[in-house]
């Protein structure tokens, strides 16, 4: 009997802008950082992809931004130019006093993955949080900024209070994953979406070590949650990072290199990624030929379909269900 192989598809970003349904709970929520806080609104656009898509992973709706929250940092979304912090560039200049308190502030998120719970059916559910460096780029940036001139300046010229802020947030990131995972969340995933930036010593310092120790401590908590990490931008330090870091699925941009796929093989690491969020964009045959070539790039892996960064805002969903319907009538034979 031939056993036939079906690839699992979830989008980074599934809930977004791009959903006429999360648009309207968005206009009458401005308050962005107050719906990741209401259990009721945040279930529900968790699983508004799950309804019109029929996705195989419900991601819990929440930001990697509620860490700075959590730990007295001012944190805001303004409509139309993203998230505005107060810049820090040390521990003094957040109100943060203990672990326990910080994450009391933020404990609504464990109640919507409790509701999620209840409404999986036979779905995993994905908790996440941002990694320590990208976490820590925001508090320093003040926000999203293209150069990332104040994080690079202050790892190198104040390293040991980088470290320290690095320490905390990794401490932090710990105990909120395992809550998420008592709450019921099945994987989690590690949004290092600033790695790119680092390489060498400091790659290894602000990228290695604390995602080392995540998947540590959340494996010796409970061995049989699945952890993704996405260092993303990590390009040749992909690999030596699937060596570092004990990861079940490794989520994958667009430039890493080419012998990766069996590396992964053969460290029995899944391949998540790796559509081009612009090729949904795309009109015409392309958007069904490019979800091919992934599919085909990966044939040999365990492969979860995904992109290599979030949904894009301007996203049709006509486009979405073309990636779906050729990633559902795709088999493989293993
Ligand atoms: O994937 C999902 O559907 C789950 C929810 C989720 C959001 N943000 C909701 C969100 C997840 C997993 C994130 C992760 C996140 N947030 C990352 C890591 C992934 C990445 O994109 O690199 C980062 C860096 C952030 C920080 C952040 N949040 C930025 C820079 C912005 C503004 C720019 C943008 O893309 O919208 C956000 C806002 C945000 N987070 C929105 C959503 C749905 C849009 C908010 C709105 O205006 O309605």
């Amino acid at each position: 009997m031939k056993l036939v192989n079906k690839i699992p598809i979830w989008f980074m970003r599934q809930a977004g802008r791009y959903l006429p349904e999360y648009m309207e709970i968005r206009s009458r929520n401005s308050d962005f950082l107050k719906l990741c806080f209401d259990p009721e609104l945040a279930s529900e656009i968790s699983l508004q992809p799950i309804k019109r898509f029929d996705l195989d992973f419900i991601i819990l709706f929440s930001d990697i931004l509620v860490i700075p929250y959590a730990l007295g940092q001012d944190v805001k979304f303004l409509k139309n130019h993203g998230p505005l912090l107060n810049s820090i560039s040390s521990k003094r200049d957040l109100n943060y006093t203990s672990l326990y308190k910080s994450l009391n502030k933020i404990s609504n998120i464990f109640e919507t993955i409790k509701i999620l719970n209840t409404k999986k059916r036979s779905k995993n559910i994905i908790g996440f949080c941002g990694g320590p460096f990208t976490v820590l780029n925001y508090m320093v940036e003040g926000g999203t900024t293209k150069t990332h001139r104040k994080i690079k300046r202050f790892i190198k010229e104040k390293q040991e209070e980088a470290l320290d802020l690095i320490k905390i947030l990794t401490e932090i990131s710990i105990e909120y994953l395992k809550k998420q995972i008592e709450s019921g969340a099945t994987y989690v995933q590690i949004f290092e979406s600033w790695a790119g930036l680092l390489e060498r010593e400091e790659y290894m310092d602000f990228i290695i070590k604390p995602n080392h120790q995540i998947s540590e401590e959340i494996k010796a908590f409970s061995k049989h949650t699945k952890i993704i990490h996405f260092p993303r931008g990590s390009r040749n330090n992909y690999k030596v990072f699937a060596e570092e870091v004990n990861c079940d699925v490794l989520s994958l941009d667009r430039n890493y290199p080419k012998h990766l796929p069996n590396f992964l093989r053969e460290k029995g690491i899944t391949v998540q990624g790796n559509l081009d969020p612009e090729e949904l964009l795309t009109e015409g045959k392309r958007i069904e030929e490019k979800t091919k070539e992934v599919l085909e790039k990966f044939k040999k892996n365990n492969h979860i379909f995904n992109l290599s960064h979030g949904i894009l805002p301007k996203t049709k969903i006509s486009n979405i269900e073309k990636v779906i319907k050729v990633v559902r009538n795709y088999e493989t034979a293993k």
